[in-house]
């Protein structure tokens, strides 16, 4: 099951930066968006962190021209057909995840190692949407996808170890470290993460702090890279929202249950960092 060709479904947040550490590591890459604007917007903030990147020293010129030459977008699922492994990194919602495996399943050659990176959703769920539940698997990455080194890797009851095997090595390809689990909601990071997440949107809710305060008793007091609010924005108010609702539905516990406020401010069209707005506004630098 070595992989040599991979796919990546989703060009947002999460699915750009798979695709460029796929294609930086030196994996011809395949990206899916639903239209050519979202796929070059996509595009674009992959090479504006590489850009980046090789202003601050960090990214070679030949790693830049790496991702050039192999990472390829398309607005077709069957141009991912003779892919190795498939990321799928697109909206978190079952319904829209269910429809693009079926696809995916019907295009794909019937060795292709199918992966989600899923916050909240079950992959035995989803690996019932395929002909091949024994080649379904959960890559969880973390956000921003260049910079964070962690993947979980979920295997269900019925994944084949040589699949989790396959899947660890191209980890490691790419440069991250690998945590291996079962298939449980939210698995191990976000089951710890996300009632933290939403227990700061309950303090500034009640008003015990101010926006400013709580992230600055998390950063100074616990060492944090940043504080709790700025993360939801950093990591989506609409992700973190629906991750809430799948997670709420599993476990019935009010410690995952979205605060009123986070509801309304999804609403509201206020997602954070990707709209311009969330707890912070996004068109200064640093936020404000
Ligand atoms: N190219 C290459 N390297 C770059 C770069 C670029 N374009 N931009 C920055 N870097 C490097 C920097 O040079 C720096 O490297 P050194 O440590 O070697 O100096 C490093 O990346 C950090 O960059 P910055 O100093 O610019 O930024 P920072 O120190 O403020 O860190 C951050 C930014 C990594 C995002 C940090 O704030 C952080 O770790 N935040 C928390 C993120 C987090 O918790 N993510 C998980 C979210 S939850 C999730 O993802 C799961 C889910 O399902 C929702
Ligand atoms: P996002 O909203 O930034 O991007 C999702 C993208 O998927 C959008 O650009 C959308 O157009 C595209 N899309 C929707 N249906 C598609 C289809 N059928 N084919 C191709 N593209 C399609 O969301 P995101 O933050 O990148 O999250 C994507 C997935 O990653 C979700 O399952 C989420 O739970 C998970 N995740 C998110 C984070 C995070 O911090 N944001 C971290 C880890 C995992």
């Amino acid at each position: 099951m070595a992989i040599q060709k991979v796919g990546v479904v989703g060009c947002g947040l999460m699915g750009s930066g798979i695709a460029q550490v796929s294609a930086q590591a030196g994996f011809p890459t395949v990206v899916r968006e639903v239209s050519k604007e979202l796929l070059d917007k996509g595009l674009g903030s992959v090479f504006k962190f590489l850009q980046g990147g090789v202003e601050k020293g960090k990214v070679s010129q030949f790693d830049l021209d790496k991702v050039k030459e192999n990472l390829k977008g398309t607005t077709e699922l069957k141009d991912l057909a003779d892919c190795d492994l498939v990321v799928e990194a697109i909206t978190e919602n079952l319904g829209v995840k269910k429809e693009t495996f079926g696809t995916l399943d019907s295009v794909c050659k019937p060795e292709t190692i199918f992966a989600s990176n899923t916050s909240s959703l079950s992959i035995t769920e989803l690996s019932t949407f395929v002909k091949r539940p024994q080649r379904m698997i959960g890559l969880h990455f973390f956000n921003p996808v260049p910079l964070m080194k962690l993947v979980e890797v979920v295997r269900t009851v019925r994944t084949d170890p040589a699949a989790v095997e396959a899947a660890n090595a191209w980890c490691k390809a790419i440069g991250k470290t690998a945590v291996n689990c079962g298939d449980s909601t939210g698995f191990v990071v976000n089951r710890l993460l996300v009632p933290y997440m939403l227990d700061a949107v309950r303090v500034y809710e009640q008003g015990l702090a101010s926006r400013d305060d709580i992230d600055n008793a998390m950063k100074l007091g616990c060492g944090y890279p940043m504080g709790p609010l700025l993360l939801g924005d950093y990591v989506g108010l609409d992700t973190t929202y629906y991750i809430t609702q799948i997670m709420f539905d599993e476990f019935k516990e009010p410690r995952f249950a979205a605060p009123p406020l986070l509801k309304r401010m999804v609403l509201a069209g206020l997602h954070g960092r990707k709209t311009g707005k969330g707890f912070y506004d996004w068109s200064t630098n640093p936020p404000s």
